[in-house]
């Protein structure tokens, strides 16, 4: 079967083969979807702004993220439950993410546990999101296996004390039919048919500063602070031990009207200078969204929704060519803009229009 071309087109596809109520959970964000929305819009109303008449005959995509040399800077994003999109769930992700040489965050709430993924792409450069569970045992036992499975870092996702108003999730009554075959949920003792607006009752809401702190303290991963949108928290992050902050506002699926990761991301880079490392995710669906986040001062971003529809269209395959269009699209965007290295992206490449 062919393949489409842009993730738009992955996008119509998936929506095509996906049950209604997957799709639904998937696609949604909360409320009125205005951030969902904003997420796409704020990327379009940047404007690249080549220079030309520069030699870009040679081009490097490469950053530095955590110290570490990375091929590109196009991450995959912790999304829940790859199961429901195709049998293969994350391991075929992981496997698509590691061919594509990009890092791949697995979720707290998967389909596969961190040592089968980490089996299933070995080579492969992975990170843990983890959410902190009512039930300590739950995130402690995650931790472990990401400790001796080869995760680098731990992803601390803290825009998630309470579940968004995810209104199309109640009107679909969205469920995974096991709650088994997601091991951390079936971790904490659910059985049977697990909705998806129970996860919020399963996560701590009490969670603050002082317990990222302690974890990075007693970690032997680094930790990022994932769904941080206000400068004043990207300085707290980086005073609380944290190596890295994702600007995320969670895909638009929590807190609706907020800003969009690409308003929120200049302030932040600005805030924390090279103290810690930013990255920027929601509503990258282009390389030239690529391009504009790293000028804006990330130094990688992290991809959510448009792997997920690679994955339900074509599996491993899908996952991987949905990843490697936009790693290819990231490198014309660098020629065209006359930057042939990722490392030299500024704000001067960007001008947001009026
Ligand atoms: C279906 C779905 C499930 C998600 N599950 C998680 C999750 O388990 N943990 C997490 O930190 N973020 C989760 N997110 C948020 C993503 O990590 C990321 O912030 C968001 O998808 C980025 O926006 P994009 O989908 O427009 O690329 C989820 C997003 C979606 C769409």
């Amino acid at each position: 079967v062919e393949l489409p071309r842009t993730i738009a087109d992955f996008e119509a596809r998936a929506a095509e083969v996906l049950d209604p109520s997957a799709h639904g959970y998937y696609a949604g964000g909360a409320a009125d979807e205005l951030t969902l929305r904003d997420n796409l819009d704020a990327w379009r109303r940047i404007a690249i702004l080549p220079r030309v008449l520069v030699d870009v005959s040679e081009r490097d995509s490469g950053t530095t993220v955590l110290g570490r040399r990375r091929p590109h800077p196009i991450f995959v994003a912790p999304t829940a439950y790859h199961g429901l999109a195709h049998p293969d769930g994350e391991p075929a992700t992981a496997r698509a993410a590691t061919a594509a040489g990009a890092l791949f965050c697995l979720s707290s709430l998967a389909t596969a546990g961190p040592a089968e993924v980490a089996e299933a792409a070995p080579s492969g450069e992975r990170w843990l999101q983890l959410y902190v569970f009512r039930d300590r045992g739950v995130s402690d036992e995650l931790v472990r296996a990401a400790v001796d499975h080869g995760y680098e870092a731990l992803v601390v996702t803290v825009d998630l004390p309470v579940l968004g108003v995810r209104d199309r999730d109640v009107r679909s009554q969205a469920v995974i039919p096991d709650a088994a075959a997601a091991p951390s949920v079936g971790a904490t003792g659910r059985t049977g048919a697990f909705s998806m607006l129970e996860i919020g009752e399963l996560i701590d809401p009490s969670l603050t500063w002082a317990d990222i702190a302690r974890l990075a303290e007693r970690s032997d991963l680094p930790v990022l602070v994932k769904g941080v949108l206000s400068p004043a928290d990207a300085q707290l992050a980086a005073e609380h031990g944290v190596a890295g902050v994702v600007v995320s506002n969670h895909g638009g699926r929590q807190l609706d009207t907020v800003p969009s990761g690409a308003e929120a991301l200049p302030a932040i880079a600005d805030a924390v200078g090279d103290r810690i490392d930013v990255l920027v995710d929601g509503g990258i669906r282009r390389g030239t969204d690529v391009l504009k986040a790293l000028a804006l001062g990330a130094r990688a971003v992290m991809v959510g929704r448009p792997v997920i529809w690679g994955l339900a269209v074509g599996g491993e395959a899908g996952a991987r060519a949905v990843l490697e269009l936009l790693v290819a699209e990231f490198d014309v965007a660098l020629a065209l803009a006359g930057v042939p290295s990722a490392a030299g992206l500024g704000p001067d490449c960007v001008q947001i229009r009026g």
